[in-house]
């Protein structure tokens, strides 16, 4: 028998690259791959990128002068290591990638990653550095059968793609071009996902896609489903005690969504809704097809109907054309809404979007100046937030043991992490917490009627959303 070989995946951005890692994993282990933490002993490593922003980009590039040297070491000891880049940077950039950096082998795409394994033993086979080129056929072909993903669930929360791509085309962002246009899973084949993971003991489900609220899968009844109703349909699956989704749109929130949200306790009073900007004008210039108006509108039916909902964002500063008075008008909506947290970027023009043919009128010193006025706003906003619940006693899912010894950790409906003192079978389970003090981002307590008091763990932050919408 052939020994495992070793594989290491990295992955950069949202929580649908977290995601698809796991469906390479998958995709792998037939073919004798076992994951290893570190990149300098695999045989294989993947590099999982993500193409949103500038920054996020340029990473790959530096990771692969770093696994230049790694693969040269390999190879004066013997052995052979592989390197592939996948994720939305090799989406965009193809080719490009392997006449920049000849350490890659494989480049492809996140419509290809089924497959892997035959690109991974043709490049092996001729010697030289392949980029897909197989037709992308189902956009879903990727997906192992349920019941390998229901086998490989682990811990309490897991996400389920719902839906992939993007077409509204926003001027600044690459996700139409990355991850394609917009793609439904049938309705059957998430209830049988969510099914398989709950029977293995996943409590907590979030739905993912780039755009998920413009989600429209085939239903049972052979008419298109919104997400408001896959949601009700989901929440009646045993075990399930926890929804949510994410990201999503404000101009494809549609009734049963809001309707959802009031009749379905599962469904977590937590939904990331990013606006972009506050002013009409660069709303416009973004594509966005909104108004602040309509956003807070929008932000006033969820209210509407479940009065302890809570709100993140994503916001772009320095947008070519953006005055300090546009600015002013995203701080006045940001006031106005009142966030439990948000992601705030500078605008960085990415090649081939329309946005980067604008000329950028808006200096670095601004958009540095403009970004640190937004995040102490937001941070203000997030910490009065999270303040508000000491004194409360809050509903906490369980998911796993922390890092001090005897705590165990897990997340409010707001995502708080949340610490207690208590014995390990409490894992997987909601649980009400009194909480008593905030360390961070993280609330600390003990379990209601339990009366213990307890010492502060690791602080986190909210996890990256999926990039979109
Ligand atoms: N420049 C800066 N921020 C961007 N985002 C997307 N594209 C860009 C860009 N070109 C941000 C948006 C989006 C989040 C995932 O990333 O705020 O919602
Ligand atoms: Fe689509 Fe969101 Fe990108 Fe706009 S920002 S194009 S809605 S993914």
């Amino acid at each position: 028998m052939t020994p495992p070989r070793k594989l290491h995946i990295k992955s950069y951005g949202c929580q649908m690259n977290v995601y698809d890692a796991q469906r390479m994993v998958d995709t792998l282990a037939p073919e004798g791959f076992v994951e290893t933490a570190s990149a300098d002993d695999a045989d294989l490593v993947v590099l999982n990128t993500c193409h949103i922003r500038e920054k996020a980009s340029e990473k790959v590039y530096s990771e692969l002068g770093r696994l230049r040297v790694a693969k040269e070491e390999a190879a004066r000891d013997g052995r052979k290591m592989s390197v592939v880049v996948a994720g939305c940077v090799a989406q965009a950039e193809g080719n490009e990638i392997i006449r920049r950096a000849p350490v890659v082998d494989v480049v492809v795409g996140p419509q290809s990653y089924h497959h892997l394994p035959q690109l991974l033993a043709r490049a092996k086979a001729e010697g030289r550095a392949l980029e897909t080129e197989f037709p992308v056929d189902d956009k879903f072909g990727f997906l192992p059968p349920p019941s390998r993903q229901a086998i490989r669930a682990r811990g309490i929360s897991s996400f389920v793609t719902v839906q992939e791509g993007c077409d509204k085309f926003c001027t600044f962002c690459v996700v139409p071009y990355t991850r394609g246009t917009e793609v439904s899973r049938p309705v059957a084949k998430i209830i049988d996902d969510v099914q398989r993971l709950a029977d293995n003991g996943v409590r907590e489900i979030t739905l993912i896609g780039q755009n998920v609220n413009a989600y429209h899968g085939d239903g049972p009844d052979g008419r298109p489903w919104p997400l408001g109703k896959l949601l009700y349909r989901l929440a009646e699956i045993p075990g399930i005690v926890r929804l949510r989704y994410s990201t999503s749109h404000p101009r494809d929130v549609e009734d049963t969504l809001i309707s959802a949200h009031r009749d379905l306790d599962a469904l977590m009073p937590f939904v990331h809704l990013p606006v972009q900007s506050g002013s009409d004008r660069i709303l416009a210039a973004m594509n966005r097809k909104h108004t602040a108006a309509d956003y807070r509108r929008v932000i006033d039916r969820f209210r509407a109907a479940r009065q302890d909902i809570a709100f993140s964002s994503d916001f772009i500063v320095g947008f070519p054309t953006e005055t300090e008075e546009d600015f002013a008008a995203t701080l006045a909506l940001v006031a106005q809404i009142g966030y439990a947290g948000a992601y705030s970027f500078k605008y960085s023009p990415r090649p081939g979007t329309p946005a980067a043919d604008m000329q950028e009128t808006v200096s670095t010193a601004d958009m540095d100046e403009r970004l640190v006025r937004l995040q102490e706003l937001i941070d203000s906003q997030q910490s009065a937030f999270n303040r508000a619940a000491i004194g409360k006693t809050v509903d906490v899912l369980f998911e796993r043991a922390a890092r001090n010894p005897g705590q165990i950790v897990g997340r409010t409906a707001y995502l708080q992490p949340a610490h207690v003192v208590a014995p390990a079978d409490i894992i997987g389970q909601v649980l009400p917490v009194s909480v008593e003090s905030l360390e961070r981002y993280s609330l600390l307590g003990s379990l209601a009627n339990a009366g213990l008091s307890r010492t502060p763990a690791h602080a986190n932050d909210l996890s990256q959303p999926i990039m979109g919408a």
